[in-house]
C-alpha cells in the first residue's frame, strides 16, 4: 500500500475547504460507482455518519448528480447506526435519508437500513450480517464484500462506531457487532474490522483542524482508524486544507 508524504496509508487527495472537499468525494464515488454498473454490476455502498459526510450527500443529491446517475443500480447500506429510532436527530439513517435519499429515485428495497431501534442490538447485528451476507460475495477473510466504505474520522481516532479500548475491535467472525462510543448516543451497530477490510474500496472524509492529531495517529499507525486496511481493495483519503495542515505538513508537499 503507497504511503502519502503525510504518512497516510493509501492515496490522500486534498481539497481546499469543506465545499471543495464534498465536490471532490462526490465526483470520485460518482466515478467509483459508475465503473462498477458499467461491470454490470449493482454498486453497494456503506454511508459514513456523522456531520461530516453531509455536504457530500447534498453534491450528490443535486444536480447534475442528481439527473444523470443510474441510482436504481445503487444499494445503500450504513457503516454504523445510533441506537435510536430512524427519525431520531442523531440517526445516521436519518441524516442520509435527509440529505440524500429522499431526493433520489431509489426503490426502497435497495435501502439496508441498520435497526437502531431495536431493544435487541446483538440480534440486529446478526440480522444485518445475514442481509449483507445474502446480498454481497464473500472477500478476504470471508466478510462480505461491499464495493465502497464511507468513513468519517473522530477527534479520538474512531471510526465508525468502533472506538479505543472497546472489544468490537478484537472481533474476527462477526460482520456486524453492538458497540459502545465514547459519547451519547452510547450503544451503537457497526461494521466490524473484518467486514470494513473486506471492501472493495474505504474512503475516509476528513474536514477541519481538530482531525489533525487524530490523523497523525493514523499515520503512526496507533489509532483505532489505522486498523483500516481494505486486503484487497483501495483506501483514498479525502482531506481539506485544515486538517491536512493541522496534521503537521499538507499530503504531498
Ligand atoms: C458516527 C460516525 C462517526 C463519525 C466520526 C466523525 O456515527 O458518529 O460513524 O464515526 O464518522 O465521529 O464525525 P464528524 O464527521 O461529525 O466529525
Amino acid at each position: 500500500m503507497s504511503r502519502d508524504a503525510a504518512g497516510l496509508p493509501g492515496t490522500v487527495e486534498l481539497a481546499s475547504d469543506p465545499a471543495e472537499l464534498a465536490a471532490r468525494a462526490a465526483g470520485w464515488v460518482l466515478g467509483y460507482a459508475a465503473t462498477v454498473i458499467a461491470e454490470g454490476r449493482r454498486f453497494h455502498i456503506a454511508l459514513a455518519g456523522g456531520h461530516t459526510p453531509a455536504a457530500l450527500y447534498d453534491v450528490l443529491a443535486s444536480a447534475p448528480a442528481r439527473k444523470t446517475t443510474d441510482w436504481l443500480r445503487w444499494e445503500f447500506w450504513w457503516g454504523d447506526e445510533r441506537a435510536c429510532p430512524p427519525d431520531d436527530a442523531g440517526s445516521n439513517y436519518r441524516l442520509a435519508h435527509d440529505r440524500l435519499l429522499r431526493h433520489l429515485p431509489l426503490d426502497r428495497l435497495h435501502i439496508h437500513r441498520m435497526r437502531g431501534e431495536s431493544p435487541d442490538l446483538a440480534a440486529a447485528a446478526g440480522d444485518y450480517a445475514a442481509e449483507l451476507a445474502s446480498h454481497l460475495a464473500a472477500g478476504p477473510g470471508s466478510a462480505p464484500r461491499l464495493d465502497l466504505v464511507l468513513l468519517g474520522l473522530g477527534t479520538n481516532g474512531h471510526t465508525a462506531s468502533l472506538f479505543p479500548g472497546q472489544k468490537v475491535l478484537d472481533v474476527t467472525d462477526r460482520w456486524v457487532a453492538p458497540a459502545r462510543a465514547d459519547y451519547a448516543p452510547f450503544e451503537r451497530l457497526t461494521l466490524t474490522l473484518p467486514t470494513l477490510n473486506a471492501a472493495a474500496g474505504i474512503a475516509f472524509i476528513v474536514a477541519g483542524a481538530d482531525k489533525g492529531p487524530a490523523l497523525r495517529e493514523v499515520a503512526a499507525g496507533t489509532a483505532v482508524a489505522a486498523r483500516v486496511r481494505p486486503a484487497r481493495g483501495e483506501l483514498r483519503w479525502f482531506l481539506d486544507t485544515a486538517a491536512a495542515t493541522s496534521m503537521g505538513g499538507a499530503p504531498g508537499g
